[in-house]
């Protein structure tokens, strides 16, 4: 059994990501009875607090962030009685000896959680190790974005590599964490069924759709200097999109899997300015409704800038060079305001080579498999069977055969993506985390895209907020044969 026994520094502790999400992580994993005996957190961050009056507030946090029926007082003492307070200036070399005298004398291995803004993390990390707050065995973990392009990218992984090997860094991509999308890879490797299947021989094209029916709920400042492109396609549609085009890694381990995400990356055919009317659009929300309610569009939201040109939802149409998928689109979109909260991958196959049912039907004889990611986690695999009934000759009828997790499996909770990526960090285990080519090669490909949107100076494209994104993302499908897929 793995020692997890760890001491947790966490900077940032007071901010949103550490409230909402990481330390509801946290005691979730002492719920399951996860955090070893004798780990601890430091709660770091710049406000005025002490280790009471932090605990309090996080009891209240923990309170409005963890469902009721999984809150329980005793437990989030258990879990609060481990964590400590320092209020620290992150600039400050001289304060960070009390990063040193909390540590004394354990020999917990070492976890720094960087929840701060990127522009911290080589400051943070040369004070660590100017105050002798690191060795090889420390794990850093670091949030996106990294950087706003490849050249920034490089800026930050520079400053953590001048501190920390390749194999200390764990950069969270919270897509990675997710239960289904892990099972992508039990889907595609564990199963001969499909994984015979999985190439252009068989596969017509892939659909990705990330949609949230939430706009951009005060954080305006932050995206309208990242955009969909940036906050979303960089990272967690690239991810995805690997974890389906990937060749079958050799093991489980984290490079061999990273080796293959690499090399779909490098594969991605460049999108050049002749083809972005054909390959990319990109939108912006105007006011409409949400949930029946309405919402007023981006340009109105708390803090907007009327005259930004950034864009809520992209589609595009990737292509990736190589022998497994020549020819086979990926058809990507997300965007924020779209009518419901929806992430799923559609795989469609193609036709059998010789079709022999009524000609009427035809347009069902692709089989399709579904993935839903979130919500209603689970698979669907469209099938065609004979319609029943005596009057109904052969004709044919779409059916799933369906896989909801919930149902399936009787699964009490899906765990939360940040608990399981804290619980891989303590593992010392890196395959769900990013490493730095990938990185770099999502924003290669990603940088040429935003480099020809700024030469054409187009603005993007208005749709109203509870619609499926600009009609030039349907457009966009349309114009070769297919559309994007509706559950009907
Ligand atoms: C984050 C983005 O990485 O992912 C947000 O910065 C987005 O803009 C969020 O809302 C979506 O994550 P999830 O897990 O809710 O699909």
């Amino acid at each position: 059994r793995i020692d997890t026994r760890c001491d947790l520094m966490l900077f940032g502790a007071l901010g949103d990501l550490a409230q909402r999400k990481l330390f509801p992580a946290l005691y979730q994993l002492e719920r399951a009875g996860l955090l070893a005996e004798g780990s601890r957190v430091l709660a770091i961050a710049r406000a005025e607090g002490d280790t009471d009056s932090v605990r309090r507030q996080l009891y209240d946090r923990l309170q409005q962030h963890v469902k009721p029926v999984e809150f329980d007082p005793e437990m989030a003492h258990r879990f609060l009685a481990r964590v400590a307070y320092l209020r620290l200036d992150f600039n400050d070399p001289e304060g960070f000896y009390a990063l040193g005298r909390w540590r004394h004398p354990t020999d917990n291995e070492l976890i720094v959680y960087m929840a701060t803004p990127p522009s911290l993390y080589g400051v943070i990390a040369r004070n660590l190790r100017a105050a002798s707050c690191c060795n090889e065995r420390t794990r850093v973990v670091v949030e996106k974005p990294i950087g706003h392009d490849l050249e920034s990218s490089r800026v930050i992984n520079d400053e953590l590599g001048e501190v920390y090997n390749e194999n200390q860094i764990f950069r969270i991509d919270h897509y990675l964490g997710k239960e289904t999308v892990q099972n992508l890879i039990a889907l595609r490797f564990a199963n001969n069924l499909f994984a015979s299947q999985w190439d252009q021989n068989h596969i017509s094209h892939v659909e990705i759709t990330v949609a949230e029916s939430v706009g951009i709920e005060g954080r305006w400042g932050y995206f309208d200097k990242a955009g969909q492109i940036r906050d979303m396609v960089q990272n967690h549609l690239l991810q995805l999109l690997c974890l389906i085009a990937m060749d079958p890694p050799a093991d489980l381990s984290a490079d061999s899997i990273r080796d293959e995400k690499v090399k779909v990356l490098k594969a991605l055919r460049t999108i050049t300015p002749d083809m972005m009317e054909r390959y990319v659009v990109r939108g912006q929300y105007t006011a409409g409704t949400s949930g029946g309610k309405p919402v007023p569009g981006y340009l109105d939201e708390e803090g907007a800038n009327r005259n930004s040109d950034t864009e809520t939802f992209v589609a595009l149409k990737a292509e990736i060079e190589n022998w497994r998928w020549s020819g086979v689109p990926f058809y990507i979109r997300t965007g924020k305001r779209l009518p419901e909260k929806l992430s799923q991958i559609i795989i469609h196959f193609k036709p059998a080579p010789h079709y022999i049912f009524d000609p009427d039907q035809k347009h069902l004889a692709n089989n399709k498999l579904i993935i839903r990611l979130q919500p209603d986690e689970g698979m669907s695999l469209k099938i065609l069977t004979k319609d029943q009934g005596l009057d109904k000759g052969m004709r044919l009828r779409q059916g799933p055969l369906e896989l909801t997790f919930s149902e399936t499996f009787e699964t009490e909770r899906i765990p939360d993506a940040y608990e399981r990526l804290l619980w891989e960090i303590m593992k010392g285990n890196q395959y769900l985390f990013v490493r730095r080519d990938e990185v770099e090669y999502a924003w290669r490909w990603v940088d040429q895209v935003i480099r020809n949107w700024k030469d054409s100076g187009e603005p993007p494209k208005r749709y109203a907020a509870g619609t499926w994104g600009p009609v030039a993302s349907i457009a966009m499908i349309t114009r070769d044969g297919r559309s994007w897929y509706e559950d009907v």
